[in-house]
């Protein structure tokens, strides 16, 4: 049986907190070099949508309809980022990242996706990663996090077998105007999300609900991730690519009514898809039985075309995924994975976040060796997202989040067993540097280091900010235990 780490309620106050006081050398010290830093995306934190020669993106047309979005939130304003880019940054700096992740939104630079270039858009972003240089903040930009220029998606977006070209195109024109400062880059973030949750479900944008359409996205995102890689490559040398998955171990402890065959379906659709195919240029054969259209939407030479050779991958960890009595007929539960999740043993993960998503740092680690052991041609790996939901309110100035504390704690020490066990990882990003537009879920789900108040808009540190400072500084944590 494996044995779950979960944050148990301890006595008066609920949290029983594992770590303490910094020591100048930590307990369990990272590599050197480790690069620490956060996370945060476009659409999430930008806000100013009609600013900038920005094109329209499936997001904002998605958070007004209505009934998509909880309370009716949209990303029209959100953090304000665009305005308060500066103040942002001396937040950054006050917690002494060493890496920022950020996404480009696509419709800043390209209005509408192809074609005309938006010159204001590109300028934000150069300055954007010239104030992160000059403090010593490693720039490392996704090149989409979801917000498919409206333009795009009315000629059928990623189901369109041409739009991985004009991606391409786009990671072109931003290799060419900010690789000369840019290093880092990944292309997508969790295509998996994007494909099923705006495809399957529709609970993301663009909210169709076409278990095909869904499957020819996923297969179009990883063309298109082939082919900026290779356009990228062509435009200038010296540049790390990478691509961020969000795969998740699928675990049955507990449910001993669990499918099989289901996990290894779901366990397929997760995790096998994207590797196998980044890594080794071919889809897992299995999933090629399961999912029918997928064969229709590949063509001769795609897999040649989405296997390059990768300088990093992201991985974005928040639970594993438990299947419990999941019948093979229950197509909607793979649709989306909260679904899944909801099916967890909630006797045994009594705690969840905000999000109702169950804490299971092991199998944080049990990820990472098995990426490592399954696959040889893994590169090396950085956290990309990982962290918490938990609305904890600002009273008299200050944020008090010894729950974010607690998963933030127990995940890096997840993190470092798997690097002791030999996992090449060589940086993490907190999700998220501040509270922001949750997607679906509006602005009730906050995973900041910064609280966010979205009416003035004023940021507050939380005590995981301080705690954090901490962490980054003596590469490590303590432990009091
Ligand atoms: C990930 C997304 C990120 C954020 C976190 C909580 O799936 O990449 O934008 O919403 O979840």
């Amino acid at each position: 049986m494996t044995d779950h780490v979960t944050c148990v309620p301890s006595g008066v106050g609920g949290w029983g907190l594992r770590c303490g006081a910094m020591t100048d050398r930590p307990d369990l010290e990272f590599p050197d070099g480790f690069l620490w830093g956060a996370a945060t995306a476009a659409y999430q934190i930008e806000g100013a949508v009609h600013e900038g020669g920005r094109g329209g993106t499936v997001w904002d047309a998605f958070s007004h309809t209505e009934g998509k979005v909880a309370n009716g939130d949209t990303g029209d304003v959100a953090c304000d980022h665009y305005h308060r880019v500066e103040q942002d940054i001396d937040l950054m700096v006050d917690l002494g990242l060493r890496a920022y992740r950020f996404s480009i939104a696509w419709s800043r630079v390209m209005p509408d996706g192809r074609g005309r270039v938006n010159e204001e858009g590109i300028a934000w972003y150069g300055r954007l990663v010239e104030l992160l240089l000059e403090h010593d903040i490693v720039p490392c930009p996704t090149l989409f996090h979801w917000d498919l220029p409206l333009g795009l998606e009315e000629i059928g977006g990623f189901r369109n077998r041409d739009t991985p070209s004009w991606f391409a195109d786009y990671a072109a024109l931003m290799a060419d105007r900010l690789g000369d400062r840019v290093e880092m880059w990944s292309t997508f973030n969790e295509p998996w999300c994007y494909a099923y949750l705006g495809h399957a479900s529709g609970v993301h944008a663009p909210g169709l609900r076409d278990d095909k359409a869904a499957v020819t996205v996923a297969h179009h995102e990883l063309l298109a991730h082939g082919l900026a890689v290779q356009a990228m490559r062509a435009e200038r040398s010296g540049l790390r690519l990478g691509i961020v998955i969000n795969p998740s171990p699928v675990e049955r402890e507990g449910s001993p009514d669990a499918d099989e065959d289901e996990m290894r379906r779901i366990d397929a659709i997760h995790n096998r898809w994207w590797f196998d195919a980044t890594l080794e240029g071919r889809y897992p054969a299995d999933l090629l039985d399961d999912l029918g259209p997928l064969a229709e939407a590949i063509q001769p030479g795609d897999n040649d075309e989405i296997h390059q050779p990768l300088d990093w991958m992201g991985i974005n960890y928040y639970f594993d995924l438990l299947v419990r009595g999941v019948r093979p007929d229950d197509t909607e539960r793979l649709r989306n994975y909260p679904t899944v999740v909801r099916t967890a043993d909630a006797d045994r993960r009594a705690v969840h976040t905000d999000m109702g998503w169950p804490i299971t740092p092991d199998g944080f680690t049990r990820l990472l060796v098995r990426l490592r052991d399954e696959y040889p041609g893994l590169p090396p790996l950085y956290i990309t997202e990982n962290g918490c939901a938990f609305d904890d309110p600002v009273v008299d100035g200050a944020c008090h989040d010894p729950r974010r504390i607690e998963y933030l704690d127990l995940h890096l020490r997840a993190l470092h067993a798997a690097i002791e066990q030999g996992v090449d990882v060589r940086g993490y990003f907190q999700w998220s540097l501040m509270d922001n537009f949750e997607w679906a879920l509006g602005y009730d789900k906050r995973f900041g280091l910064y609280h966010v108040d979205f009416d003035t808009l004023e940021r507050t540190p939380r005590d995981s900010a301080d705690w954090y400072r901490d962490v980054i500084a003596a590469n490590g944590i303590s432990d009091p235990r």
